[in-house]
C-alpha cells in the first residue's frame, strides 16, 4: 500500500514508514505485531493507547466471539449488557447519566454541543485536542473564538482568568487533562479559578480515562460536572462514553444511531470496564512503563544522547534535543522493531510482560548503538519542550511565563 494507491478517502493516523505509507500489519497478540514482510515490532503505539490489556486479550476475545453468535443480545433492540456497560461506568467516574457512542471524537462534540444548549450561552473555553470535528479548527484569529463559538486558551490559565471576566457570555470550559506537560500545581491553580467562576466543567477524559487508576484521571484534581472517555473503556473496540449531571446532559436524549445496542461492541467494554475497575492492568501498565524508562534513560545517558522522557509508566514521550536526532530516533526504532508513536504519547500494554521488557530493552540498547552519530553535550531546550507538548496536547506545557511570552510561544507553534 502506498500514500497515493488507498482507494480510502480518509487518511487516518496510523503507524507510517519512513516514505510516509501506512504499514501493514498482519497479526497482533499480546504486546507483539507481525508486519506483512513477517517483521515482529513490539508495540508501544496500541492503537494511539487505547489498548490497554493487550491485543486479542482472551478474555475479551472469548466475550466478543460470544457476543458474535447471538447470546448475549442483540443489535436490534435493548439487553442486558447494556445497562452492565452503563452502571459499570457510571460506579467508576460518577454522574447521574451516561451517553454512548462510538468514537471519543463525536462524544466530546455531543457533550459540549449538549452542555451549551443547556447553559444558553454562546461561548465555550477550550484547551486541548478533542477530535478532528471542524467545531475545533482554529479562528482566524488566535484567542479569538472561532466559527462555532469555541475559544481556544491553550492551558495557560492567565489567558483563562482574562476569559473567564466574560463569564456571562460562557457556556462551559472543556478541556483534556494530560499527566505529562502539566503539573499538579497547574491542576489546583485550574481548580480555583474555574470554581470561582462558576461554569461548567467538562473533562476530555476520553485518552487519559481509566489509564492511571480505576476511575477519571483527575479525579482529586478537577470538579468535573461531565466527563468523556474513550481508550480505557474497551481495549480499543469502538465506544464512547459521556457522563455526569442529568440537567446538563438532558440534550443527549435526541442521540441515537443504528449500532447502538450492537453486542460485541458492548461485551468487549463490559469485560474492559470489569478489569480496569480492579486497577491491577493500570498498575502492570505503570509498573512496566516505568521499568522500561528506567533502562532508556540510562541507555540514553550512556550513549551521550540528549533525549528526555517526559511523563511516567502510564503515558511517556521523548524529547529530543534536535529534530535530527528526533529523526534519527524513530529510524533506528524501526529499524529495531520497535513501534512507537513518532512525535507522540507513548503506551504500553498489561501485555508487556518481563520477556516482552527484556527484549523491548535489548532492541532499545541496540537503538542508542545506532544513535553514536548523535552523541553530543547539547542540552534539551526549552523550545524542545515547548514544542514536543504542543505535539501531543495541542497548547503550551505548564511553565513560568508572562503574557507576551505566552502570546509569542502561541504563534510560534501554531505557525510551525
Ligand atoms: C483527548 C482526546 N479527545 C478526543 C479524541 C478523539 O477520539 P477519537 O479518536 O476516538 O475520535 C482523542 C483522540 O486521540 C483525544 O486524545
Amino acid at each position: 500500500m502506498t500514500r497515493n494507491s488507498s482507494t480510502l478517502a480518509e487518511r487516518p493516523t496510523c503507524p507510517k514508514d519512513a516514505e510516509g505509507n501506512p504499514r501493514i500489519f498482519t497479526a497482533a497478540r499480546g504486546a507483539r505485531l507481525t508486519d506483512s514482510a513477517g517483521k515482529e515490532w513490539i508495540d508501544f503505539d496500541n492503537a494511539r493507547g487505547s489498548v490497554v490489556l493487550g491485543h486479542g486479550d482472551p478474555e475479551i476475545a472469548e466475550a466478543v466471539a460470544r457476543a458474535a453468535t447471538g447470546a448475549a443480545g442483540t443489535t436490534t433492540g435493548w439487553s442486558p449488557l447494556l445497562d452492565t456497560v452503563t452502571g459499570r461506568l457510571l460506579a467508576l467516574c460518577g454522574g447521574e447519566v451516561v451517553g454512548l457512542f462510538r468514537t471519543g471524537t463525536s462524544a466530546v462534540r455531543a457533550a459540549v454541543l449538549a452542555v451549551r444548549e443547556s447553559v444558553g450561552r454562546p461561548l465555550v473555553l477550550s484547551s486541548g485536542y478533542h477530535g478532528y470535528d471542524p467545531m475545533w479548527y482554529p479562528p482566524r484569529t488566535p484567542l479569538e473564538p472561532n466559527a462555532d463559538g469555541i475559544v481556544d486558551f491553550f492551558y495557560d490559565l492567565d489567558l483563562l482568568a482574562g476569559l473567564l471576566r466574560d463569564r456571562d457570555r460562557v457556556a462551559a470550559v472543556v478541556l483534556s487533562p494530560d499527566h505529562m506537560h502539566l503539573t499538579p500545581s497547574w491542576y489546583a491553580r485550574a481548580r480555583a479559578l474555574l470554581a470561582d467562576a462558576d461554569v461548567p466543567v467538562i473533562v476530555d477524559e476520553v485518552k487519559v480515562g481509566l489509564r492511571y487508576g480505576p476511575g477519571l484521571s483527575t479525579a482529586d484534581l478537577l470538579d468535573a460536572d461531565v466527563w468523556v472517555v474513550a481508550k480505557g473503556m474497551a481495549n480499543g473496540y469502538p465506544t464512547a462514553a459521556v457522563g455526569g449531571s442529568r440537567t446538563l446532559l438532558k440534550p443527549l436524549r435526541e442521540v441515537s444511531f443504528t449500532s447502538f445496542f450492537e453486542p460485541t461492541v458492548l461485551a468487549a467494554a463490559d469485560r474492559t470496564l470489569a478489569r480496569v475497575a480492579t486497577g491491577a492492568p493500570q498498575r502492570t501498565v505503570r509498573e512496566a512503563g516505568e521499568r522500561f524508562l528506567a533502562h532508556a534513560r540510562k541507555a540514553l545517558a550512556g550513549a551521550g544522547l540528549p533525549v528526555e522522557l517526559a511523563g511516567d509508566g502510564s503515558f511517556f514521550q521523548f524529547v529530543a534535543a534536535t529534530r535530527e536526532l528526533e529523526k534519527a530516533l524513530w529510524r533506528a526504532a524501526e529499524d529495531e522493531g520497535l513501534l512507537f508513536y513518532r512525535g507522540d504519547n507513548q503506551a504500553v500494554s498489561e501485555a508487556f510482560g518481563p520477556d516482552v521488557l527484556d527484549d523491548a530493552e535489548a532492541r532499545f540498547t541496540r537503538v542508542c548503538d545506532r544513535l553514536a552519530p548523535y552523541a553530543s553535550d547539547v542540552r534539551v531546550s526549552e523550545e524542545a519542550r515547548y514544542q514536543a507538548a504542543w505535539n501531543v496536547i495541542d497548547g503550551l506545557r505548564d511553565a513560568e511565563r508572562d503574557d507576551r511570552t505566552t502570546r509569542e510561544w502561541i504563534s510560534r507553534l501554531l505557525d510551525d
